[in-house]
């Protein structure tokens, strides 16, 4: 366990400038000012309180967690289950973003109610603030949306069709298939989506779809005309150990910053550099000087947290 972990029951740090909470309605009315809407994806606490505290205002906990976080090939073994336990941990990070929980494959296509029961299941067990749903769904989202739980749809490549799509293919890039993703982002929208994601899909017809709507488009791979934006957390910060896909922009190269902690803490430990003298607990005082009467006592161990000690103790 880490002394320096987060102290227990505490929440994260106030945020310096006052913030209003992400909801929802709002992203419609980013939508009707022009305003951009930024979206990200995290999978746990550390993770979503930096996004949070960046101001991103649409948090996504993605199946794609199957993939980045726990090496599956594709997005379709994680269950509601997983997706659950790291949606509350996200949830509890979270101050401002809007969060929203990814429903895994499996978990609404057997039936509309089973999908509710398990939208109802995020919402209940996770905090999460609106679901997202892969697919033209359309009375699954009317059901959902019914029942007071904010959806997102989810358009074009969408992953948990990849056996269908025969890979991960740029969608909607003919005549027939361009009219079914636009009736179907329309038709999504009037059963009650509150934002639609378009993934994998030509600029142009994002645009027209973007321009058609009265809800956000958020882009991943679908251009810059959308209202909002959304990446991988892993791929902006190179952490997924693959090339990355046309649309992903990298920020920084997280892979390398902590290839290189790691292997100077694995050096240190091998050349007995780690831990110092001033990283070491020291006996208090009097106990020293019974056991090594000319011994000093370290005044920073004074320092160190009670109630951590207390469980490093035990
Ligand atoms: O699971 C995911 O990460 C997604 C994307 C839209 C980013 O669905």
């Amino acid at each position: 366990m880490s002394l320096t972990s987060f102290p227990r029951g505490l929440k994260s740090q106030p945020p310096a400038t006052p913030y209003t909470k992400v909801t929802m309605p709002a992203l419609t009315e980013m939508k009707r000012q022009g305003k951009p809407i930024s979206a990200l994806t995290a999978y746990d606490y550390p993770s979503a309180r930096l996004v949070d505290e960046a101001g991103i205002d649409l948090l996504l906990v993605g199946d794609s967690l199957a993939m980045v976080v726990l090496g599956h090939d594709n997005t379709l073994a994680v269950t509601v289950d997983e997706m659950l336990h790291h949606t509350r941990a996200v949830r509890r990070a979270v101050q401002r973003a809007l969060v929203v929980a990814d429903m895994p494959f499996g978990s609404y296509h057997a039936s509309i109610a089973e999908g509710l029961r398990n939208a109802i299941r995020f919402v209940k067990e996770s905090g999460a603030e609106a679901v997202k749903v892969e697919g033209p769904r359309i009375e699954l989202v009317r059901t959902i949306a019914n029942a007071e739980i904010p959806v997102v749809g989810h358009l074009g490549l969408t992953p948990q069709s990849v056996h269908r799509m025969g890979g991960y293919r740029v969608q909607a890039r003919t005549a027939e298939t361009i009219r079914q993703i636009k009736a179907d982002a329309l038709a999504l929208a009037d059963a009650g989506a509150g934002a639609l994601v378009l993934e994998g899909v030509p600029r142009e017809v994002a645009e027209e779809i973007t321009a058609e709507l009265p809800i956000p488009t958020i882009g991943i791979g679908a251009g810059p005309a959308c209202d909002g934006q959304i990446l991988v957390l892993h791929d902006l910060l190179n952490l997924t150990g693959a090339p990355p896909a046309k649309f992903v922009r990298q920020y920084a190269d997280a892979a390398s910053l902590m290839r290189t902690a790691i292997e100077h803490y694995r050096e240190d430990v091998e050349h007995h550099v780690f831990p110092s003298d001033a990283e070491s607990y020291h006996l208090p005082a009097p106990v020293q000087r019974t056991l090594a009467p000319e011994a000093e006592s370290d005044p920073d161990d004074a320092l160190v947290n009670q109630d951590a000690l207390q469980s490093w103790a035990s």
